[in-house]
């Protein structure tokens, strides 16, 4: 069971390819779609699921998606469930398993991720539903005193748990802690805050006896917060970001699959693409795990009507193209054109 799961971390980050993160919640999703003047309703949210699934091509590019409770209980127009959908493309199917960031008692400004009660058999029905591999996200804030260690050890702990029942289950767990890029922060404060939220999480997977063998890690890249006066350069994001895991992440954890966490969808594919061609030892694939910098452009061009179903498609397969280079760190903007 081991060695399986260990196989199943190491295609989802095998060359040239990386994961679609199509787990929004219903309120998240309702809030995109509202964005953009799209009604939402389940079917609607089924529809763009679809639209997703069955881009042409994409299954060159994406090796899993994760998706949400309601969605991989949802089918496409032909009846086929979607975790079928995808298998059936060669794309591993995952699920959410997080029931999402609440306030942390005592420190109301910052959270800690819930869904641990009843968590083992949502998993085993999961995995019973054709899911291959799971997520469950921290979300950690900086700010003048924060994050503190109430919130950075709590959620760790979240992380440690959940990865060692999705081991149990047979499912891969993804470990996301994503240092928030909100804030007005500098790029060394997010190098910091990242290193030590990693050595919390890590000694927690220890702890839990997590097996780094058959997990993968979804870190933030380390960028200056939003607001700081000072944007950092490509160069400088790709520079802390490696460095910053190599100081954290064992060698045993075959990849690291980025969130996008906001970042633009061009940065988000040019930083990915510089940390691949830096120089110097990467010993985990390094690849993506993006939401937003995926979807956005589908979302966008779909607008909710079957009309331009094949131009979201379109869109989605760019970026997933673009993101498959950048992994390889053969990334380049005339792919934009093509
Ligand atoms: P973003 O790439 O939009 O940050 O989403 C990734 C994700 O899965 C967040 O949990």
């Amino acid at each position: 069971m081991t060695h399986e799961l260990a196989s199943t971390a190491a295609a989802l980050v095998a060359d040239g390819k990386g994961i679609l993160a199509a787990d929004e919640t219903v309120p998240t999703l309702t809030k995109r779609f509202d964005a953009l003047g799209i009604r939402s309703t389940e079917e609607t949210r089924r529809a763009y699921r679809e639209m997703l699934f069955t881009s042409k091509g994409a299954a060159e590019f994406i090796s899993g998606v994760i998706m949400y409770d309601e969605t991989i209980r949802q089918e496409s127009s032909d009846g086929t469930p979607f975790a079928e959908v995808l298998s059936s493309q060669g794309i591993f199917p995952g699920i959410k398993v997080d029931t999402g960031a609440k306030p942390l008692a005592g420190s109301p400004d910052e959270k800690v991720t819930e869904g641990l009660d009843g968590l083992r058999d949502r998993l085993s029905e999961y995995r019973s539903m054709g899911a291959r591999f799971a997520k469950w996200r921290a979300v950690i804030r900086i700010a003048d005193a924060l994050p503190s260690v109430a919130c950075v050890s709590a959620n760790a702990h979240a992380l440690g748990r959940y990865a060692a029942l999705c081991q149990e289950q047979d499912l891969v767990p993804i470990v996301e802690p994503e240092v928030l890029m909100d804030g007005s922060h500098t790029i060394e404060r997010c190098e910091e805050v990242t290193g030590a939220v990693l050595h919390a999480v890590f000694n927690a997977l220890f702890e839990q006896r997590v097996v780094l063998e058959s997990m993968l890690l979804k870190p933030n890249m380390v960028i200056a917060g939003e607001k700081c006066p000072r944007a950092a350069s490509v160069e400088e994001v790709a520079v802390a970001t490696l460095r910053c895991l190599r100081r954290h992440v064992p060698v045993a954890v075959p990849g690291i699959v980025f969130l996008s966490g906001g970042q633009d969808q061009l940065a988000a594919t040019a930083h990915l693409n510089a940390i691949n061609r830096l120089p110097g030892p990467k010993p985990w694939k390094i690849t993506f795990s993006y939401g937003r910098a995926l979807q956005d452009p589908a979302m966008e061009a779909w607008q909710g009507r079957e009309e331009t179903l094949r131009m979201g498609q379109e869109a989605l397969y760019r970026r997933a193209h673009c993101n498959g280079a950048a992994c390889l760190g053969k990334y380049t903007a005339e792919m934009e054109a093509a």
